[in-house]
């Protein structure tokens, strides 16, 4: 599904940009090398924003940037 019709980047885009460390709105633009133009699809982003997080577990959401865990010391 399409999210931004002006850059034609689509909900996978996005996701792609938040799983690799987007955080915000402007992040998931730099990501993906897109400027806002109209901005109809900024509230969308944010949601999606807030619902992958919510899904990742609280580790996960602690890593900047989609950076791998490191590992346990045992
Ligand atoms: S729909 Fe994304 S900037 Fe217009």
């Amino acid at each position: 599904m399409y999210v931004c019709l002006c850059n034609a980047f689509t909900d996978r885009d996005v996701n792609r940009a938040i799983d690799t460390g987007a955080h915000t709105v402007g992040q998931v633009y730099k990501t993906l090398q897109a400027v806002p133009q109209c901005g109809k699809c900024k509230d969308m982003i944010r949601e999606m924003i807030t619902d992958r997080h919510a899904l990742q577990s609280p580790a996960e959401a602690a890593r900047p940037f989609g950076l791998p865990a490191e590992p346990a010391i045992a």
